[in-house]
């Protein structure tokens, strides 16, 4: 929650804001600060803001641009590293820290032919969104879930997770996680798999079966599956397309969905929540904002958006972010366009501190 914030300095943060000097109270100030304590009077307009200002302007990464690191990764890399052979996108305003936006990482991951990503589980939560169908396939806890083109595949807190590359072709997809957020609160847990565990990959489809059919449920599984994040961990690009193109736009004149928990039609995850967005031709959305972050990937079309004082244009698999509290519209260029954008709306949902405006 204190991403936005890591590597930037509040400058007077401990310091007085009446320079020591000419304040009646710089005494009593100094004598506080050096016993290990702070006065209110002085700096509440720090520990209490008006409103939240992001430490990130919002920052436009081009497939264009990206996609040569794509090819010098697959040949570059060691072969003891392919299983992190995972590109991330920074912006430089969090200090050298490996952030994308606040509590977020957007990245793409890069796998060569018969490429094995070895399994492991984490306390940070993630997602894998399938820009290409190459024959690419994660495991998630036992199940074997297919990347083809426009596929969400969770791999929630502590689920057991590994990438294999079947194909015949270098493949890439886009990858989020919030560990800026798990690390800022220092609750990271991470468990290493075994490079050797066979048995890990020799699994198909499982009891991701239960979960394909909207609306319906098996009885008394979906009560414990609430619990903590979707049961459900592969959603098909073909079924987000054809929603899409069936459902009204919102207020803001976009069609809106969201990658829900099939047995709470809540978030995904506690702290990593999805949606699919449709853009039309020519028409700008209406102005939104929340408190929420945001990094959203161009899934297909082209267009321009407009995020704070920034306006960029926009391809196929470009990636750029909406950080928290920032103004936001966005136009289809040529027919409509679509994108997946990843948040940590449901966390401040979950804690209260969600607000959302739109002009
Ligand atoms: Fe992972």
């Amino acid at each position: 929650m204190l991403a936005h914030n890591q590597g930037i300095v509040i400058p007077g943060y401990t310091m007085s804001a009446v320079p020591d000097a000419i304040r009646p109270d710089a005494a009593l100030i100094a004598a506080l600060e050096r016993s290990n304590y702070h006065p209110l009077w002085d700096r509440y307009k720090r520990i209490t803001p008006m409103a939240p200002a992001a430490g990130d302007a919002p920052m436009h990464w081009r497939w264009r641009d990206f996609e040569p690191f794509t090819a010098r990764a697959s040949r570059e890399v060691p072969i003891e590293d392919v299983e992190r052979r995972a590109i991330i996108m920074v912006n430089p305003a969090f200090g050298g820290a490996t952030t994308t936006t606040g509590n977020l990482i957007g990245a793409f991951t890069i796998l060569n032919p018969g490429d094995r990503a070895v399994p492991h589980r984490h306390t940070a939560s993630a997602i894998r969104f399938a820009t290409r169908a190459e024959g690419a396939f994660t495991i998630v806890n036992g199940r074997r879930c297919e990347m083809n083109e426009g596929d969400l595949v969770l791999t929630p807190p502590m689920c057991w997770h590994g990438h294999i590359n079947q194909g015949e072709a270098r493949t890439v997809w886009f990858d989020a996680a919030n560990m800026p957020l798990v690390c800022d609160l220092d609750a990271s847990f991470f468990e290493p798999g075994s490079r050797g565990a066979e048995a890990f990959w020799e699994v198909d489809e499982g009891d991701e079966r239960l979960w394909k059919g909207a609306g319906l449920a098996v009885p008394g599984q979906t009560g414990a599956a609430s619990a903590a994040h979707s049961a459900k961990y592969h959603y098909p690009g073909a079924v987000t397309r054809a929603l899409l193109a069936a459902i009204p736009p919102g207020d803001d004149g976009a069609r809106h969905l969201r990658y829900t928990n099939p047995a709470t039609g809540g978030a995904v995850m506690p702290s990593l929540d999805c949606y699919a967005m449709r853009l039309a031709r020519g028409a700008a959305t209406r102005a939104r904002r929340s408190t929420a972050n945001a990094i959203c990937l161009v899934v297909s079309g082209s267009g321009s958006s407009t995020v704070g004082g920034a306006t960029f244009g926009w391809e196929k698999h470009d990636v750029f972010t909406i950080p928290h509290w920032t103004w936001a519209t966005h136009t289809a260029a040529e027919g409509h366009a679509d994108l997946f954008v990843v948040t940590d709306r449901a966390m401040y949902e979950h804690l209260g501190l969600l607000r959302e405006e739109m002009q």
